[in-house]
């Protein structure tokens, strides 16, 4: 495993979820509101358009990308919290943390272990997470004091190279909607209940998709679910939670 290079920071950073899509929000909604107050009236082939309408839609998108800048800087630390309290930690667990980005969950659990170890794996995706490479989950860890209690790999949750029934706990958020298509979110399911344990836990949270993990769990022998709701304070999009027993 790397080290950390020494930076100087103290502080975490566990970054910014889809920046793209909350600038663009921004942009458009900015974009809206500046025609509604510089041009409330546009002629058009001698019909004259009233855009005072479009302050909702301006407002609207704006708004949305507020809600996701509030989930990055203050929501999801609630939201992680709420997902591994769902635990009866005994502090000697196998965790494994996929699509770890900058290890919020990983270094959340690995603070909750004693002789146990934190995993997390990633295929860094720089557009899903501000500033996404396995140097800031490293850094965070040494941040946060758990540097020893964690590893990082560069894994793919549809292809893990972990033994069968491995994993004590594992943790994922906003993960594995991802993966486009159909196929590929079944053997990311698939491959999770392959490497948990058997009276293991899974937590899989995500804001789109969940009927179609719960039914992918079900299919498999042996697996029982439980799909709680998202608490709409803090988080948004909102974000559900389902509990995988094997
Ligand atoms: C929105 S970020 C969430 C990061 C972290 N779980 C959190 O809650 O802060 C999504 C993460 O999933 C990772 N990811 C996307 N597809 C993946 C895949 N097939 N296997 C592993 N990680 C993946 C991305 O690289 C990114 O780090």
């Amino acid at each position: 495993m790397k080290k950390p290079a020494a930076t100087g920071k103290t502080k975490p950073n566990y970054g910014i979820d889809a920046p793209g899509v909350i600038r663009n929000l921004f942009l458009a909604g900015l974009a809206l509101l500046a025609i509604v107050i510089f041009f409330p009236h546009v002629k058009i082939a001698n019909v004259d358009v009233d855009t005072t309408g479009l302050v909702w839609s301006g407002g609207g998108c704006c708004f949305g990308g507020f809600l996701m800048l509030a989930y990055s800087l203050y929501g999801k630390y609630k939201h992680r919290d709420r997902m591994l309290n769902m635990v009866s930690w005994t502090g000697n667990e196998q965790v494994l943390d996929i699509g770890t980005g900058k290890g919020l969950l990983m270094i959340g659990a690995a603070k909750r272990l004693t002789t146990g170890k934190a995993t997390g794996i990633d295929i860094w995706n720089a557009e899903d997470l501000s500033g996404n490479n396995v140097e800031s989950a490293l850094q965070n860890a040494a941040i946060e004091g758990v540097a020893d209690k964690v590893e990082i790999l560069n894994e793919n949750v549809m292809d893990m190279s972990f033994a069968d029934n491995f994993f004590d706990v594992i943790v994922t958020n906003m993960v594995i909607h991802n993966i486009y298509n159909k196929p590929g979110r079944k053997k990311a399911c698939e491959e999770i209940v392959r490497v948990l344990k058997p009276g293991g836990t899974a937590l899989v949270a995500d804001f789109r998709h969940m009927r179609e993990y719960e039914n992918n769990f079900k299919e498999i022998e042996g697996v029982k679910t439980k799909l709680l709701p998202a608490n709409y304070l803090t988080t948004f999009p909102a974000v559900s939670i389902l509990i995988v027993t094997k």
